[in-house]
């Protein structure tokens, strides 16, 4: 039998996937010695409370409430805790003992990422996070490693799980978004303390600046990515969408935007959108993620598969405990992030996009060219418009029941509107607009239609 040098490891959480991280290092020691050439030893994890119930048999002795001595014996230190402080400080504390550090944390990335990597690359160490982004989804070292030689030109992700699970729900049972929320919540999927960090986006607007950071070598701050959840979204969207040919998916996207002097700025940002259903997007079913590339050279990509869950997460993070592993054995200083082309974050304004529009309008003579004009006066060009005409019967009047005698309401009819590409600032000005005009009885749902 070969004796392997040993390095020692230290685990910072055992929760959902640090638990995992600690029972794959154990169960499979022997294996992991093997690929790497030394031996990976699981010298403590730190947790707030060593004898809360976990979901995985852990030996005892190994759980301490002392981060703060366990990094500072460890070659490798796994964050897995979770939250912005005390993580920071770990982190920070471990790349400065010269451990490589591995994390799943996208919200301290996404707000401290520049920090860290700058420690990083100041000491020699190396800072893994695949876990990051897509769960167990390999997507963080195909942007920086398969893809480092071509030129990304725009990505696509579904890259929370809660919300897609919501999504799919609304689309395929027919359930309200709380409904759904509760399912998920249930399924363990939804934070219980924190829903807002899924259905409000920010978790895939930390996972949109990291993607952002990686795609166009820049540094992305969590402050410039355009945000919107999925909160405002009806099942009358979504049915209005499936009659449509459409889905409606919480999409991150960061893409390159050429401004009119020439010159080129990036944009990353977090709405709910239309998605055909043909897209490739589109068939990424419950909590699954999937992120869809466009590059240069490589043409169109797409990584799919389990985006949140212990073990699948797990599964990155051992991915880079063997990255770092080795380069332990081999020696050398780590890779620096490459943020060499500092490409300036252009706001959501300069992006140029499509928008469906439904409105209710007043049925009379002129109405269709006057809201055309509106269009037209904020140089937005239309490309599609579909009118149905309101059913006589107004909308709470039973059938059956006889309605109380009042005078008759002004006929009104619903219009669909689907834009061509236009800066989105003329699409707001636009939508404006029509909500201030007296024949626009209301706008019952704005939509940006993307993967066409
Ligand atoms: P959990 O909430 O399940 O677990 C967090 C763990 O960290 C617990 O063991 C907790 O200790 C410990 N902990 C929290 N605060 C402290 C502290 N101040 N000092 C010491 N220990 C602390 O988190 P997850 O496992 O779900 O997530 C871990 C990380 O992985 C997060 O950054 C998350 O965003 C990321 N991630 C998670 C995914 C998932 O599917 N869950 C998917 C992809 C990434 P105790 O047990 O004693 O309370
Ligand atoms: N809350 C996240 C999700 C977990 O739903 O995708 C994985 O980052």
């Amino acid at each position: 039998m070969i004796e392997y040098r040993s390095l020692k490891i230290a685990l910072l959480g055992a929760g959902s996937v640090g638990s995992q991280v600690a029972k794959l290092l154990i169960d499979n020691a022997d294996e992991l010695a093997a690929r790497v050439g030394a031996g990976l030893e699981l010298v403590g994890i730190a947790v707030r409370d060593p004898d809360a119930p976990r979901r995985v048999a852990l030996p005892r002795e190994l759980f301490t409430t002392d981060a703060r001595s366990l990094i500072l014996s460890a070659d490798i230190v796994i964050e897995l805790m979770g939250g912005v402080d005390p993580a920071r400080e770990y982190v920070l504390l471990a790349l400065n003992s010269g451990a490589d550090v591995i994390t799943g944390n996208k919200a301290l990335l996404a707000e401290h990422g520049a920090q860290l990597f700058a420690v990083a690359e100041q000491v020699g160490a190396q800072l893994y996070y695949e876990a990051a982004v897509g769960g167990a989804i390999p997507i963080i070292r195909p942007l920086r490693d398969s893809l480092a030689g071509d030129r990304v030109e725009r990505i696509l992700g579904i890259v929370n799980g809660t919300t897609n699970f919501i999504l799919d729900r609304m689309d395929t049972s027919g359930d309200t978004l709380e409904d759904a929320l509760e399912v998920a919540t249930e399924l363990g999927y939804a934070e219980r303390s924190d829903p807002a960090a899924d259905v409000e986006g920010y978790d895939a607007a930390a996972k949109a600046a990291i993607l952002a950071g990686l795609a166009f070598h820049t540094t992305v701050p969590l402050e410039s990515v355009h945000r919107e959840g999925i909160t405002g979204i009806t099942k009358e969207q979504v049915d209005a969408a499936r009659e449509g040919g459409y889905v409606i998916k919480l999409l991150a996207i960061c893409e390159r935007v050429a401004a009119d002097d020439g010159s080129e700025g990036v944009s990353a940002r977090v709405y709910p959108a239309l998605v055909p259903r043909q897209h490739p997007l589109a068939a990424v079913r419950g909590v699954h993620n999937a992120v869809f590339v466009q590059a240069a050279a490589a043409g169109d990509l797409m990584f799919y598969g389990a985006g949140a869950g212990g073990l699948q997460t797990a599964s990155a993070v051992l991915g880079d405990v063997v990255s770092a592993a080795r380069r332990h054995v081999v020696g050398g200083p780590g890779v620096a992030e490459s943020t060499h082309a500092d490409v300036p974050v252009l706001e959501i304004g300069a992006v140029r996009t499509r928008y469906q529009i439904t409105l209710r309008v007043t049925d009379a003579p002129g109405v269709l060219s006057r809201i055309a004009s509106i269009f037209a006066t904020n140089e937005v060009s239309v490309e599609t418009v579909t009118q149905t005409v309101a059913s006589e019967q107004e909308p709470g009047v039973a059938s059956g029941a006889i309605p109380a005698r009042r005078e008759p309401l002004p006929a009104t009819a619903t219009l669909v509107i689907g834009t061509h590409e236009a800066f989105e600032s003329a699409l707001a000005a636009t939508v404006d607009t029509l909500r201030a005009s007296d024949e626009v009885v209301a706008v019952t749902s704005v939509l940006r239609v993307e993967g066409v």
